[in-house]
């Protein structure tokens, strides 16, 4: 197991690139089963969900290389059609590989992805738009087998707009006969960017980031070249670290428009906030005032960022109302910082932060890896030493984070115990 030893006190300082997004980067790496040969995915972060994707496209049959955030997917000889539950187990995204091996091989069977430590996770809305397709979904012992001769192009409305239910989709469309509409889509920048690399490779899809995606099938696709978005995660998860400290941080390669609601919050604790074209600058210093947050889809606030902003929230000045309305288990951190002196209460979907003067350091946990991130914010604003065990859930989502966060300053290091 390895833990962080974070000491606080420190004013981040300096300038720090965010990386490729990596929920950019699953979709358009399993994208790559839809077309036969070698497609090129260039900065793909080296994160440990990153590595079991490319696993799994292994276990399928594909030749899987990195070379720095190179990645290189050879589909050519594709020869199983089943991920195993252990793989499953070991990310949730895998469920990702299902529309295109659908569209492509016309059969495939994954393990049920089961729940994970934010929510039980569903994937209704994936199979219910795969069987308006024309798909047969049989689902037994924990396993969900999807077959069908021919996918159909059909009217899709999601009842909620899932982020992977809409790529899983997408995927299955391409290669469908006549055109899908999938309405009441997900918006996020993540399913532009699985657009643009779709119709690299031939396709014809319109409509990504808007609710309605039209998606004309083909009869096939071919491999492609792509550099991956940057991570608005990796990004917000860096602003933040920004303000909680005082600092005065310069983050490069991001696209501003992709966290304008962020932005928007962490201007109205009166943090300083300054886009400019692929850059942004965050300031604080003064004092940070407590502001309410609710988490909605894109391009509301994201729920991948609700942790970080609580972590923010306990040391602000005044009381603070943040609702996580995506997740029905996203509060695990609230109770780790609590033992750091935070005043955290939790009503249902619903928590009341009063901001207190300051944070103590303690032995904490990482529950997942946004729940991590926000430790180690708290961790970098909180008295004396933190330890925060678990951190492999953090290594999930972040590229070495300590290493970024060290080169501005953070006195953090990585224990390997
Ligand atoms: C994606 O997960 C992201 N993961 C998540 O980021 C992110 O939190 C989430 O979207 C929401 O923005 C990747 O992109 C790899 P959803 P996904 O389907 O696609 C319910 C991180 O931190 N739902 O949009 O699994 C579901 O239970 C991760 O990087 C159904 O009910 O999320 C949840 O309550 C964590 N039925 C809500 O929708 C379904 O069939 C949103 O889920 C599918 C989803």
């Amino acid at each position: 197991m390895q833990k962080y030893m974070i000491v606080g006190g420190n004013r981040l300082q300096g300038r720090v690139r965010a990386g490729g997004s990596k929920n950019a980067s699953l979709p358009i790496l399993a994208a790559c089963l839809l077309g036969s040969g070698r497609s090129i995915i260039h900065d793909v972060p080296n994160l440990k969900d990153i590595t079991v994707m490319m696993e799994v496209l292994q276990h399928l049959g594909a030749t899987v290389k990195r070379e720095g955030n190179t990645i290189t997917v050879d589909t050519g000889s594709i020869d199983t059609f089943d991920v195993n539950e252990e793989l499953m187990r070991k990310m949730r995204a895998s469920n990702l590989v299902l529309g295109p091996m659908l569209a492509r091989f016309r059969k495939v069977t994954i393990s049920h992805p089961g729940g994970c430590n934010i929510g039980t996770r569903p994937m209704n809305l994936h199979l219910k738009g795969l069987k308006l397709m024309g798909a047969e979904i049989k689902e037994r012992y924990g396993y969900i087998t999807a077959e069908s001769p021919t996918l159909a192009g059909t009217e899709i409305y999601l009842d909620m707009p899932s982020v992977g239910a809409t790529e899983n989709l997408m995927m299955a469309a391409v290669l469908a006969k006549g055109t899908t509409l999938i309405k009441n889509s997900a918006k996020e920048p993540e399913i532009v960017d699985l657009q643009i690399f779709l119709n690299r490779m031939g396709a014809d899809i319109k409509g990504a980031g808007t609710d309605v995606i039209k998606i004309n099938g083909v009869s096939s696709l071919c491999p492609a070249e792509h550099t991956v978005i940057p991570d608005r995660i990796e990004a917000g998860t860096l602003m933040v670290a920004a303000a909680v400290t005082g600092g005065d941080v310069l983050i490069t390669n991001v696209i501003p428009e992709h966290f304008e609601a962020l932005a928007a919050k962490l201007r109205e604790t009166g943090v300083e906030v300054t886009p400019e074209e692929d850059t942004v600058r965050v300031k604080g210093g003064g004092p940070v005032g407590a502001v309410d947050v609710r988490t909605q889809p894109y391009p509301g606030f994201p729920t991948d960022m609700q942790p970080q902003f609580m972590a923010l929230m306990t040391v602000a000045q005044g009381t603070s109302i943040i609702t996580e309305t995506i997740f029905e288990n996203r509060f695990k951190h609230v109770s780790e910082l609590r033992r750091m002196g935070a005043d955290i209460k939790v009503e249902g979907q619903t928590t009341i932060i009063k901001g207190v003067s300051k944070l103590s350091g303690a032995v904490v946990e990482a529950s997942d890896l946004r729940a991590g991130a926000a430790l180690i914010l708290a961790a970098l604003v909180a008295e004396d030493g933190t330890v925060i065990e678990n951190i492999e859930h953090i290594d999930r989502g972040y590229d070495r984070l300590e290493k970024k966060l060290g080169a501005l300053g953070a006195r953090i290091i990585r224990v390997h115990s």
